[in-house]
């Protein structure tokens, strides 16, 4: 089923703010007469070097930061769309999950500009954001298909039949792929994010030199299980001393050999067990070039298409926001509000906003 318009509820020009954690990202999305909404400008600030001096994100930081850079942004975005301020007919902003302060942020200026604008505000799940992401690409997916969800928060594998139809097929019972990534190249002394570093490095490394876990891998379900990985690269690391320097490279690759390869075979096995020949992934570890170079060669050999979003979109941004309130407002599923008491949700599973598939 392609992604088609509902004509009821359609609001043309939404703005999306995104304050979930270190990234501030505001962008303007337009609905079109038929098909996927069309991204007319993004801009996006990252607190990387911020939060890098202390090894991770200081909540409080973040939040301070969103604060001086969302209207800047938001400037930005009109001015390069062409557009403003009272051309905006829907305020989005992310909802949940995320640092409670930050969400604050955008929750905030979002209901400020909404009753200032006197135009409503409609809140959004950050992995919704990233779940429908793919659809912002030059070549969208179509309706279902399979979902691997990789980000530093969050991964699982869902069976997607429509905007908020979801189900959940699988996921990880301790650390997500991205604190896999994270923690072990701390334990590395790689700088933050880790993800990013640890790939690096692993361009320069062999991925079979050490012989990691794959934990769950014949587990028989679709979950994941990463918390044992860091303990052996931890171990590793230990035992390697002094040696640890000039095996480094090797190190990296060998762990992101080892969650590539979970991730991959997860993914077919959800391919198998819903029969569908459609995959789309989505979070900041879909930018990693190794997943991406194995999960097209495995897919390609079965016939599976393979979605991912624009790397640039695969870290946390304002547009994958807007797309989302933009296609749950075509499709029907939710309404914008002028009730201006927003409250964020930290913590928000994914299923609390999905209907039965
Ligand atoms: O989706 P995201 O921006 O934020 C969350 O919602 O969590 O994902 C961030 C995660 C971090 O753990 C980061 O290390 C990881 O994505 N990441 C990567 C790569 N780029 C970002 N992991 C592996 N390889 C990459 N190239
Ligand atoms: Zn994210």
């Amino acid at each position: 089923m392609a992604y088609t318009r509902r004509m009821t509820d359609v609001a043309p020009l939404i703005l999306g703010i995104e304050s979930s954690c270190d990234e501030t990202g505001v962008a303007l999305v337009e609905s079109q007469a038929s098909g996927v909404p069309k991204l007319l400008s993004h801009a996006l600030y990252s607190q990387i070097e911020m939060h890098q001096a202390y090894g991770g994100v200081v909540p409080e930081l973040a939040s301070r930061d969103h604060i001086r850079r969302v209207l800047p942004l938001t400037k930005q975005v009109m001015a390069e769309a062409g557009k403003s301020l009272k051309d905006i007919d829907v305020v989005a902003y992310t909802r949940g999950p995320g640092l409670a302060g930050a969400l604050l942020v955008g929750a905030g200026v979002a209901c400020a500009m909404g009753t200032a604008l006197g135009k409503p505000v409609l809140g959004v799940h950050h992995l919704e954001g990233h779940l429908l992401s793919p659809f912002l690409s030059v070549d969208p997916p179509e309706f279902p298909f399979v979902a691997l969800l990789v980000s530093g928060g969050h991964t699982q594998l869902m069976r997607v039949d429509g905007v908020g139809r979801y189900e959940m097929l699988g996921e990880t019972i301790d650390d997500a792929a991205g604190e896999a990534f994270d923690k072990s190249a701390k334990l590395m002394g790689l700088g933050y994010p880790g993800g990013p570093a640890l790939a690096k490095l692993a361009e320069q490394g062999e991925g079979t030199a050490f012989k990691l876990p794959r934990p769950l891998l014949h587990s028989g379900n679709l979950d994941f299980s990463f918390a044992g990985l860091k303990t052996a690269v931890l171990t590793q690391a230990q035992r390697l001393g002094d040696e640890l320097e000039p095996r480094k490279a090797d190190l990296a690759a060998s762990t992101q050999a080892a969650i590539v390869e979970v991730l991959v075979k997860k993914s077919l096995a959800a391919l198998d067990q819903t029969g569908m020949k459609r995959l789309v992934v989505a979070g900041g570890v879909g930018a990693n070039k190794l997943l991406r170079e194995q999960l097209n060669a495995a897919c390609m050999k079965r016939k599976v298409r393979v979605h991912y979003p624009e790397l640039h979109l695969c870290t946390d941004n304002g547009a994958m926001i807007a797309m989302a309130a933009a296609m749950r407002l075509q499709a029907g599923q939710q309404e914008a509000t002028r009730a201006y008491t927003f409250e964020v949700k930290p913590r928000w599973p994914l299923d609390a906003i999905s209907q039965s598939v």
